[in-house]
């Protein structure tokens, strides 16, 4: 191998590691912490990403909330553990993005940014500890998945 090619597998091997350590030790605490609100997090959740675009809060109308404030922190915890190579994520990822598709909600995949932060601000408002370096990790661990989730639409 290449000197190069060496150098360019480290610094992929460091980035994957770093990843790893930024979902354990920032994101998934941060998460737990929001999580202890019980409904309430989700619910300020559901509420201001209805409120960000028309039309979302009518995908919801019929929808039994308490029981997808349960389905959406497992989603959640799939994209935390698929950033730290779940393939069992991985997996239900790719179902989520089959139920969000084209062929079935038919979710626009530019409303996935609008997703991420209405998640963000939420997270600031029910974890205190959340400032801006764990607003970053936050963000750079869940954009593979919600990456994956994309590119299936
Ligand atoms: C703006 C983006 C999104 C919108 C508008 C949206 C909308 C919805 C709606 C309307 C439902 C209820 C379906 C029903 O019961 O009829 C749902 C379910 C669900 N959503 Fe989303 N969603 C979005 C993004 C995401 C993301 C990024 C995830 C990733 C974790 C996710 C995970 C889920 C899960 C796990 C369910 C339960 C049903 C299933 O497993 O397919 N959603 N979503």
């Amino acid at each position: 191998m290449s000197a190069s090619k060496q150098s360019q597998n480290e610094t992929g091997a460091q980035l994957q590691k770093r990843l790893r350590q930024l979902a354990e030790e920032v994101v998934r605490p941060s998460f737990r912490w929001c999580c202890d609100d019980g409904d309430d997090f989700f619910d300020d959740f559901y509420a201001t990403l209805s409120e960000r675009a028309p039309g979302i809060g009518a995908m919801f109308a019929h929808v039994d909330m308490q029981e997808q404030n349960r389905l959406i922190r497992r989603g959640v915890e799939h994209l935390i553990d698929f950033a730290q190579g779940s393939a069992e994520s991985a997996g239900e990822l790719r179902r989520i993005a089959r139920t969000h598709g084209r062929q079935g909600l038919n979710i626009a995949p530019e409303l996935y940014s609008l997703w991420i932060d209405t998640l963000m601000e939420t997270v600031r408002a029910h974890d205190p500890e959340a400032d801006d370096n764990a607003e970053a990790a936050w963000r750079v661990v869940l954009r593979g998945g919600i990456d994956l989730i994309i590119s299936l639409y």
